[in-house]
C-alpha cells in the first residue's frame, strides 16, 4: 500500500543524528545517480515553468534496493497568485519492482538531507572543539543549520547574518526559544573572524565571505551556490582552504569553485575529495587544528534516497 507523508510528518521523521549516520553510510555505499532532467514547459503571458526530475536507486548489488525519484516543479508565475513558486514531492519505490512504496514531503527532503549533510562533513573536517557558529542566511535551508550542527559539534553560540535584517532577527527569535545562545551578526567581518564554523545558504551572486578574514582552524560550509554564476565566498577562501566536495559535480556547477579554477588561480588538483571518499576512509578529513577547510555542496540525489528511505523505514 502506498504511503504518504505530509511535511510535518516528514520533517518528524527525519532527526538529524539518524540521518547523519545513515548519510555516513550512504555515501560510503553509493548509489546510482543519473543525470536529472530538466523540462521547460511554455505559459502563455506569464513565465516558463519548470519541472526537474532527479532520480537515484541502489546499485545492482546492494542487499536491499530502492529507488526514488524527486519531483521539482517551478511556477514562477504563482508568486502573483500569492501560492508557493516551487513544490517538491519524493516518490519511493521498491528497487526491485518498481512498485511504489511511498510519498514523501520533497521540500523537508531537501532542506533536512542538505544541512544533515553539511553536518556530515563538518564532523570530518571542522574541529572537535567548535563552539561558535556564523550563519548566513535565514532561509528555508539556513534556518536549519543550528540544529544539525548541533548533533555533530558542541555548538554553543550561534550568530546570523543575512542581507534581509528582519529575517535574522526572526531566525534568532525562534534558535533562542529552541535553546541556543543567538544573536544577529550584522557586522559580517567581524563574525566571520570570531566563528569556528561558518555555514552559509543564500542566494548570493557575489562573494559574501573574504578569505584574508578567515581565522586560522575555521571550517567553512557552502550551501548556497548551484552555478557557475552564484558566489558566497572570493577565491581567497578557496586558495587558503584546504577544498572538499559533496559530489564531483560541484567543480563543474558552483561558481565557488569554478570561477577559480577558470581563471588559473587553482587547478582541479586543489580540491581534496568528495564526502564518499572521506566516508570511505579513502581520504584524510582535517589534519590539525589550525587547517582552514572547505566544504562546498551542490546536493546529490544520493542524500535525498537516504533521507527517503529513513522516513519510510519509520513510517
Ligand atoms: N547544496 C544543496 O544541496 C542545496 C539544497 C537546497 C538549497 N540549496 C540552495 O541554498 C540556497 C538557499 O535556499 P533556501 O531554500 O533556504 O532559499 P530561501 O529563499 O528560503 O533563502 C534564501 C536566503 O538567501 C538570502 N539572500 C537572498 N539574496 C541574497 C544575496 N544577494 N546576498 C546574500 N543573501 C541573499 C535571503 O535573505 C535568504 O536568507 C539556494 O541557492 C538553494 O538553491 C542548496
Amino acid at each position: 500500500m502506498l504511503k504518504i507523508a505530509d511535511a510535518a510528518t516528514t520533517s518528524r521523521h527525519l532527526d538529524y543524528s539518524r540521518l547523519v549516520e545513515a548519510l555516513d553510510r550512504g555515501f560510503a555505499q553509493g548509489c546510482v545517480v543519473p543525470v536529472r532532467h530538466h523540462h521547460t514547459i511554455e505559459k502563455d503571458n506569464q513565465p516558463d515553468a519548470t519541472l526537474l526530475l532527479m532520480p537515484a536507486w541502489s546499485k545492482s548489488s546492494d542487499e536491499v534496493r530502492f529507488l526514488g525519484v524527486k519531483l521539482v516543479t517551478v511556477f514562477p508565475g504563482n508568486m502573483a497568485k500569492g501560492l508557493a513558486g516551487l513544490t517538491s514531492t519524493y516518490v519511493l519505490y521498491d528497487g526491485d519492482t518498481g512498485l511504489p512504496l511511498a510519498m514523501l514531503d520533497g521540500n523537508v527532503i531537501t532542506a533536512r538531507r542538505t544541512v544533515a549533510t553539511s553536518a556530515l562533513a563538518a564532523r570530518y573536517l571542522s574541529r572537535k572543539d567548535s563552539r561558535k557558529l556564523l550563519v548566513l542566511g535565514s532561509g528555508r535551508v539556513a534556518s536549519l543549520i543550528p540544529e544539525a550542527y548541533r548533533t555533530v559539534r558542541p555548538i554553543a553560540e550561534v550568530s546570523v547574518w543575512d542581507i534581509n535584517p528582519e529575517g535574522a532577527a526572526r531566525m534568532v527569535t525562534d534558535l533562542n526559544n529552541k535553546g541556543f545562545l543567538a544573536f544577529v551578526e550584522n557586522d559580517l567581518e567581524a563574525g566571520v573572524r570570531n566563528a569556528d564554523i561558518i555555514s552559509a545558504a543564500t542566494l548570493a551572486t557575489s562573494p559574501l565571505i573574504q578569505g584574508a578574514w578567515l581565522s586560522a582552524g575555521t571550517h567553512v560550509d557552502l550551501i548556497g551556490g548551484f552555478t557557475p554564476h552564484m558566489r558566497e565566498a572570493d577565491s581567497e577562501v578557496v586558495l587558503r582552504a584546504t577544498v572538499y566536495v559533496d559530489t564531483p559535480e560541484s567543480l563543474h556547477e558552483a561558481g565557488d569553485l569554478r570561477q577559480p579554477i577558470a581563471s588559473g588561480l587553482i587547478s582541479p588538483n586543489h580540491i581534496c575529495g568528495t564526502l564518499a571518499e572521506l566516508a570511505t576512509a579513502a581520504i584524510k578529513g582535517r589534519s590539525n587544528p589550525n587547517q582552514i577547510t572547505l566544504f562546498k555542496a551542490v546536493g546529490s540525489g544520493l542524500a535525498d534516497l537516504v533521507a527517503a528511505k529513513l522516513v519510510f523505514d519509520s513510517l
